[in-house]
C-alpha cells in the first residue's frame, strides 16, 4: 500500500516538473537535456507499468489513472513547448546570421529534442494500444495517448518522421478499428432478433470512429507514408460499407445502421479522400487507387461465381476476414465497393479535377456491378439510412439505394459539367442509351432527361439533334415497326427526353420529322416517335391543330385508298415506300395524348374494320401479318372513338370479327394472338353500346364468345388483359346478365397449386382482388423472399444482356423474356419443310426459266417483249437468292 501510494506521488510529482518545464523551456545546455531526456523516459515507463497493472489496484485505479494522465499530458505539452521555443530561436537567426552559418549548439538541441519527441511518441504508442485493449475504464489514457501521438507527429518535420514508423502506426490505428467492428459484428450477430438500442450501437462506434479520426490526421500529414498502405486504408472502409449494408439488412440492427451512419460513414469517407485529394500523391498514384478500387467487375474468377449466401448474420462475419491480397476475387465485398463509388460521386465537389476524371472513367464499372445479381437485388431491393437536409438542419430518414444511386449521378453531372470531366461522362450516357438492361436504360434516360431539365437550351438542342440524327442511320440498318428494337429503343428515349424539354424544342423536332412527306426515313422516325409517345400535347397551340389535322387527313386518305384494294387483295401499293399502315399507327398512338374531335374519326373507320377483317382472313400469308397489326390499331381506335360504338355497323364488325377469332389453326392462332391487345381494349369499349339482351341474338351470343375466348387464355400477359378489359366492362355495362360472358374454365378459375378443378368462386374472388389492387398503393417493404426474388431476376437479365451484346443484335431484339416464348411462333427457329421444299421449286423452275430465255433472245433478242420478260427475270433471281440466303441461315 506504501509503495503504490509512493508511486502515485512520484507521478504527481514528475508531472508537476514537467509542467514546470514546459513553461520555461530551456534550451542549449546539453547535459541538462540528456538528463530530461533520461527523466522522461523513466516517468513514461512508469506510468505504463502503473497502468498495464491497474487490474491488481482497483482501490487506487482511478487516482493512478489520473496522474497517469496528467503525466503523458504534461509529457506531450513540453516536447510541444521545446519545438516552439527552437522555432523562435531558428527564426532570431535568420535575421541575425546570413546563412550558411552553421550552429553546432543548435544542431545538438535538434538533436536532443528530436530524441525526446520519438521517445515520447513511442511510449504513447505503445501505451495507445495497451489502453485499446483495456476495455471502458483506459477510456481516457487512450484519449491522451493517441492525440499524444498524432499531435508530436504533426508538430515534427523530416527528421523525426524518419526514426518514427508512420506507416506502422497508421495501421495500427486502422486494425484497432477494424478490430473493434469485427467485435460489434460477432456480438450482434449470436444475438439473434434482439434489438441493439441506438445508444449502444453508437458507443460501439465511437471509439472506431476515434481511431479514424487520429489515422485522418496523421494520414494528412504524411500521405506519402500512407500511400504505400493505401491497400489497408481502402479495405478498412469497404469493410465499413458492406456492414453497413448488412446492418440495414437485419431488422433488430437498424439502430445500430443508423449509428453507423451519423458517426462513420463520414469519417469513413475523409479517410479516403485525405488520400485521394493529398497534393502530395502524384496523379498516377490516385488513379492506380481508383483502378485497384474499380475493377474486375467481371466477377470471371471461380469465387465470383459461387453462390452468395444471402443470410445476413454469417455475411457479417466474413466482411472483416477479407485481406487486401482476397480482395479481388472476394465477392462479398462487392456490395462495399459500389457503395464506396457512390460516396466519391456524391462527394465528388470535394475532390480534384483529376480524380473526378478518373471516377468519370469508372462510370461503367458501376454499371457492370449494378447488373451482378446480389448487387441488383440490393441496390432496388434494401432501404439504407441517409442524412437528408431539412431546411437548415439535417434529418436521417430511410430510403432505397437506388435513390442514391439516381441522386449521386446527378450531382456527379452537375459537378462535372463545365469540366474536362464531362466528356468522358456524355460519351458514357450516350454509349448507354440504349442499353440492353432495362435497369440501366432506366438510369441512363432519367439522367438524360435531368440533363434536359437543367442544361442550357443550346446544348440540349445540340444534342437532341445529335440523336435525332442517330436515329436516321438507323432507320436504314433496323426493321421499320419491330417493338424492342434499337430504333424503337432510340424512338423512346429522344421521345422521354423531348418530354422533358421546352416547348420551342418541342416544336422544332415536331417540325423537323415533318419537313419532308416523301422522304421514307422521315415517315418512319415520325410513326416511330409517335408509338413510342411523341408529347404531342406539348406543341405549341398552332402546332397541334396542324398536327391534328395531319393525322387526320393521312388516316382517311389511308383508308380511301386502300378500302377497295383490301377488298381485292391488293393492298400496299399506295405507301410501298414507307411503313405500311403507318397512319393508322400514327393515329392511334397519338390519340393518348391530342384532342382529336370525334366528328374526324367517323363510320369509315368502320368500313374499313370490316375490309381489314375480311383481309386477315382471306389473303396471302405474307400480307396476313401486316393486316392483324393494322387491325389490332384500328380496334384501339375504336375504342377511344366512343362514339363509334352507337354505330348501326357495329354490329356487323363484332360479327365478323367473332367469325375471324374462330378460325382455328396454329398459324392463324398466332397472328390473331397480334390483334389481342386492340380486340380487349375493343371489347372493354362495348360497354358504352346499348346492348339489347335478347335470348338467341347473335350479337350476344358473338360478345359471349368473344369474351370466353379472351378469358380462356391462359398466358399471364392475355389473362392480364383480358381480366382488365372484363373488369372494365362489368363495371359500366348496362347488360344485367354478367354471367354470361365468362366461361365455366376461365383461366383464372383454376387453383395453381392444386390443378384443374375449375371454379366459379375463385374467378370472383380473382376478379375482385384484380380489381381492388388497380386502385390501391401498397408499399414495398424489403423482406428476404423479394431479396431473392430479385437475384434469380437478375441473373436471367444478366444472361440476357450477355447474349444481346455477343450476337447479332437484330436476332436478339425480339428475345425478351418469358412472354416471348409462346408469343413467337414466327420467330426464327427451325423452318417448315414445306418452305425448303418451295425453295428447291422456285430455283429449279428459275433454271428452266433461264434456259427458255437464252433460246427465245437467240431467235429475237430485239423484241420490246424480251427486254422486260428478261429484266423481270433477273429480278426474280435476286429475290429468291435472297429468299434462299434467308432460309439457309434458318
Ligand atoms: C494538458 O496539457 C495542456 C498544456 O499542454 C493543458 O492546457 C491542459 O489543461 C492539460 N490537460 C489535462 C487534462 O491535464
Ligand atoms: C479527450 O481529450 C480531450 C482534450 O484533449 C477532452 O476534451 C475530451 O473530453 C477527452 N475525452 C475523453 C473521453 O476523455
Ligand atoms: C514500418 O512498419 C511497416 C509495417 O509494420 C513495415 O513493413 C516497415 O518495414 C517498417 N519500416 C521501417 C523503416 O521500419
Ligand atoms: C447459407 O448459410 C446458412 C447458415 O449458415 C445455411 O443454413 C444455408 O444453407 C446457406 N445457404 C447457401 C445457399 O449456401
Ligand atoms: C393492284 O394495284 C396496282 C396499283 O394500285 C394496280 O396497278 C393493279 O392492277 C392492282 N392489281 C389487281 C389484281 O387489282
Ligand atoms: C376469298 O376471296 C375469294 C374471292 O375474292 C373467294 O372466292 C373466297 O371464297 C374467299 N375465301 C374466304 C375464306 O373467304
Ligand atoms: C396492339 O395494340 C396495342 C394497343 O395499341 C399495343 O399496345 C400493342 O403493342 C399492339 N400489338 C401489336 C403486335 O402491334
Ligand atoms: C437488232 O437491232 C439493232 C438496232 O437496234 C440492229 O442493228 C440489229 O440488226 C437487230 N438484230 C436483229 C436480230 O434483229
Amino acid at each position: 500500500m506504501i509503495f503504490l501510494q509512493l508511486v502515485l506521488d512520484l507521478l504527481s510529482f514528475s508531472a508537476a516538473i514537467l509542467s514546470a518545464l514546459r513553461r520555461s523551456p530551456v534550451l542549449g545546455q546539453k547535459v541538462f537535456m540528456h538528463t530530461v531526456e533520461e527523466f522522461i523516459l523513466r516517468q513514461l515507463d512508469l506510468a505504463k507499468l502503473a497502468i498495464s497493472e491497474i487490474k491488481m489496484i482497483p482501490s487506487l485505479a482511478s487516482e493512478v489513472l489520473k496522474v497517469a494522465q496528467e503525466v503523458l499530458n504534461a509529457s506531450v505539452g513540453l516536447c510541444r513547448a521545446y519545438h516552439q521555443a527552437l522555432n523562435s530561436e531558428s527564426c532570431g537567426m535568420k535575421t541575425d546570421n546570413d546563412g550558411g552559418f552553421i550552429d553546432t549548439e543548435k544542431v545538438d538541441n535538434l538533436n536532443h529534442i528530436a530524441t525526446i519527441t520519438t521517445c515520447t511518441i513511442d511510449r504513447l504508442y505503445e501505451l495507445g494500444i495497451l489502453a485499446a485493449t483495456g476495455g471502458g475504464s483506459l477510456v481516457t489514457i487512450l484519449n491522451v495517448s493517441w492525440k499524444g501521438v498524432v499531435t508530436l507527429l504533426q508538430l515534427t518535420t523530416g527528421d523525426v518522421a524518419t526514426k518514427v514508423n508512420v506507416t506502422d502506426i497508421l495501421l495500427t490505428l486502422i486494425s484497432l478499428a477494424t478490430n473493434s467492428l469485427r467485435g460489434a459484428a460477432e456480438s450482434w450477430s449470436s444475438t439473434l432478433k434482439e434489438d441493439i438500442a441506438l445508444t449502444e450501437a453508437k458507443r460501439t462506434f465511437l471509439p472506431v470512429k476515434f481511431y479514424l479520426i487520429n489515422a485522418i490526421r496523421l494520414l494528412s500529414h504524411y500521405p506519402r507514408q500512407a500511400f504505400t498502405i493505401y491497400k489497408e486504408i481502402i479495405l478498412c472502409g469497404l469493410m465499413i460499407s458492406t456492414f453497413h449494408v448488412s446492418l440495414s439488412k437485419a431488422t433488430h440492427l437498424k439502430a445500430s445502421s443508423e449509428a453507423l451512419t451519423e458517426l462513420l460513414e463520414p469519417t469513413s469517407i475523409l479517410l479516403l479522400h485525405s488520400i485521394l485529394n493529398s497534393v502530395e500523391v502524384n496523379q498516377e498514384s490516385k488513379i492506380q487507387i481508383l483502378d485497384w478500387l474499380f475493377t474486375d467487375a467481371d466477377h470471371t474468377s471461380p469465387i465470383y461465381l459461387e453462390e452468395m449466401n444471402t443470410s445476413s448474420t454469417t455475411s457479417m462475419k466474413e466482411i472483416f476476414s477479407v485481406t487486401c491480397e482476397s480482395l479481388p476475387t472476394t465477392r462479398i465485398l462487392l456490395i462495399g465497393r459500389v457503395l464506396l463509388f457512390l460516396d466519391l460521386l456524391k462527394s465528388s465537389p470535394d475532390l480534384g479535377e483529376e480524380v473526378r476524371l478518373g471516377i468519370a472513367r469508372k462510370l461503367n464499372w458501376l454499371f457492370c456491378c449494378l447488373i451482378d445479381g446480389h448487387v441488383y437485388s440490393i441496390v432496388l431491393d434494401l432501404h439504407m439510412p441517409v442524412v437528408k437536409a431539412v431546411g437548415s438542419a439535417s434529418e436521417l430518414g430511410w430510403q432505397p439505394i437506388f435513390l442514391s444511386v439516381m441522386h449521386t449521378l446527378k450531382t456527379f453531372m452537375i459537378v462535372v459539367s463545365s469540366t474536362l470531366a464531362w466528356e468522358e461522362v456524355e460519351t458514357f450516357l450516350l454509349e448507354n442509351l440504349c442499353h440492353p438492361h432495362f435497369f440501366l436504360q432506366e438510369i441512363v434516360t432519367e439522367l438524360w432527361c435531368f440533363f434536359v431539365r437543367h442544361a442550357e437550351i443550346e446544348m440540349v438542342k445540340n444534342t437532341i439533334d445529335q440523336l435525332l440524327s442517330i436515329l436516321k442511320l438507323m432507320v436504314s440498318s433496323e426493321p421499320a415497326l419491330m417493338p424492342g428494337s434499337a430504333l424503337r429503343n432510340m424512338a423512346r428515349c429522344i421521345c422521354m427526353l423531348i418530354t422533358n424539354a421546352p416547348q420551342s424544342i418541342v416544336d422544332q423536332v415536331y417540325s423537323s420529322i415533318v419537313t419532308d412527306d416523301r422522304s421514307p426515313t422521315t415517315s418512319i422516325i415520325y410513326i416511330n416517335l409517335l408509338i413510342e409517345g411523341f408529347p404531342l400535347n406539348l406543341l405549341s397551340d398552332k402546332l397541334k391543330k396542324l398536327a391534328a389535322k395531319r393525322l387526320i387527313t393521312g388516316y382517311h386518305s389511308f383508308m380511301e385508298s386502300n378500302v377497295k384494294k383490301l377488298q381485292v387483295d391488293n393492298f400496299s401499293g399506295s405507301c410501298s415506300s414507307s411503313v405500311l399502315g403507318g397512319p393508322v399507327y400514327a393515329l392511334s398512338s397519338a390519340l393518348h395524348c391530342l384532342q382529336i374531335s370525334s366528328s374526324d374519326v367517323d363510320d369509315k373507320t368502320l368500313k374499313f374494320t370490316l375490309a381489314l377483317i375480311h383481309g386477315c382472313r382471306n389473303t396471302t400469308e405474307s400480307l396476313k401479318d401486316t393486316y392483324c397489326k393494322i387491325l389490332n390499331q384500328t380496334l384501339a381506335i375504336i375504342s377511344i372513338m366512343k362514339h363509334l360504338y352507337a354505330s348501326s355497323q357495329m354490329r356487323e364488325v363484332i360479327l365478323e370479327l367473332h367469325t375471324l377469332f374462330s378460325m382455328r389453326s396454329v398459324p392463324t392462332d398466332a397472328r390473331l394472338n397480334q390483334c389481342k391487345p386492340g380486340l380487349a381494349l375493343f371489347m372493354a369499349g362495348l360497354s358504352h353500346m346499348n346492348i339489347v339482351e335478347v335470348e338467341g341474338s347473335p350479337v350476344i351470343s358473338a360478345i359471349c364468345e368473344i369474351y370466353h375466348m379472351l378469358l380462356r387464355e391462359r398466358h399471364w400477359a392475355f389473362v392480364h388483359l383480358a381480366i382488365s378489359a372484363f373488369g372494365y366492362f362489368a363495371a359500366r355495362t348496362s347488360c344485367s346478365q354478367l354471367w354470361r360472358f365468362f366461361p365455366h374454365d376461365a383461366a383464372v378459375s383454376f387453383d395453381i397449386d392444386t390443378g384443374s378443378e375449375a371454379n366459379e368462386d375463385r374467378f370472383m374472388s380473382e376478379l375482385k382482388a384484380f380489381l381492388e389492387k388497380e386502385v390501391a398503393l401498397h408499399e414495398v417493404v424489403p423482406c428476404t423472399e423479394q431479396l431473392a426474388f430479385l437475384v434469380s431476376e437478375a441473373l436471367i437479365l444478366k444472361e440476357l444482356v450477355k447474349k444481346s451484346l455477343t450476337i447479332n443484335p437484330e436476332d436478339s431484339v425480339s428475345d425478351t423474356m418469358e412472354i416471348d416464348n409462346e408469343n413467337q411462333v414466327n420467330k426464327k427457329r427451325k423452318l417448315p419443310d414445306e418452305i425448303s421444299e418451295g425453295m428447291s421449286l422456285l430455283q429449279s423452275g428459275l433454271k428452266i426459266m433461264g434456259d427458255g430465255l437464252s433460246q427465245w433472245q437467240q431467235q429475237n433478242s430485239n423484241s420490246t417483249e424480251f427486254q422486260k420478260f428478261s429484266s423481270h427475270l433477273t429480278c426474280l433471281e435476286d429475290v429468291i437468292a435472297h429468299l434462299a440466303g434467308l432460309a439457309e441461315s434458318g
